[in-house]
């Protein structure tokens, strides 16, 4: 029991957002190092999909391949169990990361010193705000000229909505960065970019003593003491309890290809960083020290070996201790089953593992039994609250066109969209199968995929909608007679569920108008 509640004490699980090419992978790498989990620059394959390849699928499956050794990396540092969960970066796939966030305590967020808050940081902001998720920020590339420290901190208020609070603070940039001083541990740490030795680390309490401008230089010494001062004056001290409520992000400087400033972030993170939390079913709240084993499926990776139709269900662990070969039961299908190979990952290697506590992922082969939001528990029936599908934005009727595959197209589109690779819905005026995506490189990956995995021919057909949502009334009269009056724009998802499918927003607005008992959601939970 004690050891069990002190593996998940020292537990972080977290996860890295950021627009692409701030920096993640190359943090994330750096990370990896400090906790011994690889021994040389870049073991870590960025699972970017670069610009040049946007419409290349080929390269997706390549990229595929890599990322499901990325999707979990786990490592020990200082005596706590850091549990990275990687989130591709790439906005088509957006849905994946806003899933995966539901299944970390805290997330850092990275942002590119010179272009400061990009779009893709705001979208993936404001859901972890919305889940109150605690967020460091790491300001990257300060070895280039970017944008002024205050003007950033700024930035994250305006765009973000963060309040924030500074716990290292860069000398210059650029040509003249010289390093940054560290508030939260009071200590100058410069850089020496061309040098072989670590940096130098100097413990520095006052930073009014005059022995710092033997180290940086006078004016640089009176322009950090000003802005030290400014930022004492301005921002309170670390609550640490705001901290964890979302309330308030630390912010760290740095320079993530030159190692400058990540041990002081990673230092900081174990220290201040959530251990597991509760998370939310529909019955109960799941507290992470309870006995009891709970957890729940938060992203599918198909096609490991194409050889075999094989699936990793990423699991994370909510309660109790999972075991291998335990029997637990799959509560959406009402049995029981047992995983005799549960996937454990470290870095770039998978190993069996044979226990497992909250706040880890653990990786189960499946062979389709799994889709997202599936919960596993010691017997219980529970429903974990949180995974919800999103608004697509983009349509096209898919039809099956090979009449003699009609069997393996509805397997596949019935498996991929299980997967989570983009949402269904069926148009009740004409019967036809609409997909919906977050961005346009779904409909490529579900047309290749369904042709090299299942055998089936699909076409699409294109279809000038802006909108899906999802639909809830005050009472069943008045959902028919709204379902009855607008037929012809009247979908059903794959639970059953009533969506609205509209033009334009204009649309949206005036059938909001005429039927103002209706109401739109923009997400699947309500
Ligand atoms: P991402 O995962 O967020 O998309 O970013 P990634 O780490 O791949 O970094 C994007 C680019 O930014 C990479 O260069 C990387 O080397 C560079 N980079 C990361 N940290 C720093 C930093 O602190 N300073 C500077 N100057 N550059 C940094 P690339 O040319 O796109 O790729 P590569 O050929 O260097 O791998």
């Amino acid at each position: 029991m004690k050891e069990r509640i002190a593996e998940i004490k020292r537990r972080r699980t977290f996860g890295i957002v950021s627009h692409p090419d701030a920096g993640k992978t190359t943090l994330t790498e750096k990370l990896l190092l400090f906790g011994g989990a690889i021994q040389v620059a870049g073991a870590v394959k960025s699972n970017k999909i670069k610009k040049t390849a946007t419409s290349d699928f080929m390269e997706i499956e390549k990229q595929r391949g890599i990322s499901v050794a990325t999707s979990v990396m786990a490592f020990d540092y200082k005596g706590k169990k850091v549990n990275i969960l990687d989130t591709p970066g790439h906005k088509d796939f957006a849905e994946d990361t806003y899933r995966t966030l539901t299944a970390v305590d805290s997330v850092i967020v990275v942002i590119d010193v010179a272009k400061g808050v990009e779009e893709q940081t705001e979208n993936l902001v404001k859901v972890c705000r919305l889940r109150k998720t605690p967020i460091i920020v790491f300001i990257n590339k300060l070895d280039r000229e970017g944008k002024d420290a205050f003007d950033l901190l700024d930035e994250l208020e305006e765009k973000l909505g963060l309040s924030v609070r500074p716990l290292s603070w860069p000398i210059g940039m650029g040509q003249r960065f010289q390093g940054v001083y560290d508030l939260y541990q009071k200590k100058l740490i410069l850089f020496r970019p061309h040098s072989k030795q670590q940096d130098d680390v100097i413990e520095f309490t006052d930073i009014n003593d005059e022995s710092l401008d033997g180290f940086v230089g006078e004016e640089a010494a009176e322009t950090l003491r000003e802005e030290v001062g400014m930022i004492e004056e301005v921002y309170d001290p670390l609550n640490q309890e705001e901290y964890l409520e979302g309330e308030i992000s630390p912010v760290f400087f740095g320079s993530a290809v030159n190692n400058f400033g990540v041990k002081e972030l990673l230092d900081c993170f174990v220290e201040i960083a959530p251990s597991p939390l509760p998370r939310t079913t529909e019955e109960r709240d799941i507290l992470p020290d309870d006995e009891r084993f709970t957890g729940f499926v938060f992203k599918i990776h198909a096609n490991m070996d194409p050889k075999h139709r094989d699936r990793l269900a990423f699991m994370r662990i909510c309660s109790g201790v999972f075991e291998r070969n335990t029997n637990y039961y799959h509560v959406r299908h009402n049995r029981k089953m047992k995983f005799p190979n549960p996937t454990a990952f470290m870095a770039n290697k998978k190993e069996i593992l044979d226990v497992a506590y909250p706040g880890d992922v653990v990786g189960l082969y499946d062979s389709g039994t799994f889709k997202i939001g599936d919960t596993l528990t010691a017997g219980e029936k529970l429903s974990f609250k949180g995974i919800p599908s999103f608004s697509p934005e983009i349509f096209r009727y898919v039809d099956n066109k090979d009449p003699m595959k009609y069997k393996q197209f509805e397997k596949g589109i019935d498996q991929l969209m299980d997967e989570g690779v983009a949402q269904l819905f069926i148009r009740q005026e004409n019967n036809r199968k609409i997909i919906g995506c977050v961005g346009s490189l779904q409909f490529d990956v579900i047309q290749y995929r369904l042709e090299n995995e299942y055998g089936a021919m699909a076409g699409y057909e294109p279809l000038r909608l802006a909108k899906a949502v999802w639909v809830s009334a005050p009472s069943d009269e008045k959902m028919k007679e709204f379902v009855q009056r607008r037929k012809r724009d009247i979908a059903k998802d794959k639970k059953g569920n009533y969506v609205f499918l509209a033009e334009s927003k204009w649309t949206l607005n005036m059938v909001q108008e005429n039927f103002p008992d209706i109401t739109f959601h923009y997400t699947s939970e309500f």
